[in-house]
């Protein structure tokens, strides 16, 4: 088989891709190593910026998500017993966030793509993409994959590692020529979902003196919410009255004592490491990086995914201009033009991260210096601006 874009992974930069490149004429074929019910069920992001949901509405991926997705104009900060709001459009310049559960737009993807989009191969688990021997320089890559029992090769132009943290196309990236950074966390998050209604109408971000909470949401009767654990967590270890205890507790109000979050059924229970990883570059020759395959952040800014499109859309951009005029600017420019987006975002997901975890071996003043951020935030409108601006996103450049 042959294609003009080989796209390795079938999450939604990959899904995304396949799309956007079909709606500019260019053939394509995703090769996904899970099955689809996987891919499909998978529990991940819930916040779509504006520019990922514009992306998605004019890719024509936007119907189901203009009617079940929530429009959110702020978030909640709670810190000291205290709440503060920061309003997005007010200091954002009008733009806004979506509730839309990752799984929710995989599966518009999918359905697309399978009814109007080229191959979409689930479990063809890429083994490596190779430079054919005794070719000459611009012959196709090989993609070598496992699907159906065999080994099998996909000969492509172009090949695109949508395939995560732990993808192999960025092996084909000579390591000499590889840059990573790195940083770890010292704490994990226990995200649960919940048949329960939201606590609120939007998210609440808490840092209390027992760690981190967030109460964010899927629907007016599915919560999804997330607490500070310490890294190496056993789920087990947390059954769900403690998790709820725990939860009444990070988001205690002062003034309201006996304040509660309304419980249900727990159906979903998982501990998430934190991480922050960026490689660079995001091209070499004719392969290229998209979403987590080149960068991963802790999710308190909300930005994995939304990083993910970003990225698909200024490739996407580049391949259509080629084909169109012949000129490889934009591609040239991939690497950069993303990676100016990938370290604000890594830069806005530390600074959330660190501002509201309380690291177990945080000394007291380090807790005074969280909060006066915080205080600040909440009583100046220009750092209020900084954090609204951010986490609505940047313009794509
Ligand atoms: P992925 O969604 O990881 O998709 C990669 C795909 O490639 C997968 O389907 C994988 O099966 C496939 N693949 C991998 N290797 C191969 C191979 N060799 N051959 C073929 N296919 C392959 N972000 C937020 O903003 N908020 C959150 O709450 C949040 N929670 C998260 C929780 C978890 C557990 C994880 C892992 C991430 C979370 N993220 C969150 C981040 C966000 O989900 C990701 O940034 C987003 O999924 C990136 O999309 P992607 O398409 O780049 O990668
Ligand atoms: C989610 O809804 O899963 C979610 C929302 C905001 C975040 C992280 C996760 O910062």
């Amino acid at each position: 088989m042959h294609t003009t874009v080989g796209i390795v992974g079938a999450g939604p930069a990959g899904l995304l891709l396949a799309r956007l490149l079909h709606q500019a004429g260019i053939d394509s074929v995703v090769l996904e190593a899970r099955d689809r019910d996987y891919v499909e069920q998978r529990q991940r992001a819930g916040i779509l910026e504006q520019v990922t949901v514009d992306a998605l509405r004019s890719a024509g991926a936007g119907a189901r998500m203009d009617r079940e997705g929530i429009v959110h104009h702020g978030i909640e900060l709670r810190f000291d017993g205290r709440s503060h709001r920061v309003d997005f459009p007010g200091l954002a310049d009008g733009r806004n966030v979506m509730v839309y559960a990752q799984t929710e737009m995989v599966k518009d993807l999918i359905a697309l793509q399978l009814a109007e989009g080229g191959p979409l191969l689930f479990e063809a688990e890429v083994l490596a993409v190779e430079q054919p021997v005794d070719q000459p320089d611009g012959a196709p890559l090989n993609v070598r994959y496992h699907h159906q029992g065999r080994e099998q090769i996909l000969t492509c132009d172009w090949v695109v590692g949508c395939d995560g943290f732990h993808g192999v196309v960025k092996n084909a990236i000579p390591e000499s020529l590889r840059r990573t950074y790195e940083r770890e966390y010292p704490y994990s998050w226990l995200g649960i979902l919940a048949d329960a209604p939201p606590v609120y109408d939007e998210l609440i971000y808490a840092h209390s003196d027992r760690g981190f909470a967030l109460a964010s949401m899927r629907s007016a009767t599915v919560s999804r919410l997330y607490l500070q654990v310490p890294n190496g967590t056993d789920p087990a270890d947390w059954p769900d009255d403690r998790i709820w205890d725990e939860l009444d507790q990070r988001f205690a109000l002062r003034g309201a004592p006996g304040w509660r979050l309304t419980r249900g059924p727990i159906t979903a229970k998982a501990v998430l490491p934190m991480r922050s990883h960026v490689t660079e570059p995001m091209r070499h020759d004719r392969v290229l990086l998209a979403g987590d395959a080149a960068h991963i952040v802790p999710p308190t800014g909300a930005k994995g995914l939304n990083l993910a499109a970003a990225d698909v859309i200024v490739l996407a951009r580049a391949l259509a201009r080629l084909r169109r005029t012949g000129s490889t600017d934009l591609l040239d420019a991939y690497s950069d033009t993303c990676l100016q987006r990938v370290w604000r975002a890594e830069h806005f997901s530390h600074f959330m991260t660190t501002t509201l975890h309380k690291d177990p071996a945080q000394p007291p003043f380090d807790t005074r210096l969280q909060l006066s951020q915080l205080a600040r935030i909440a009583a100046s409108p220009h750092a209020s601006a900084e954090l609204a601006q951010n986490y609505v996103g940047v313009p794509i450049a």
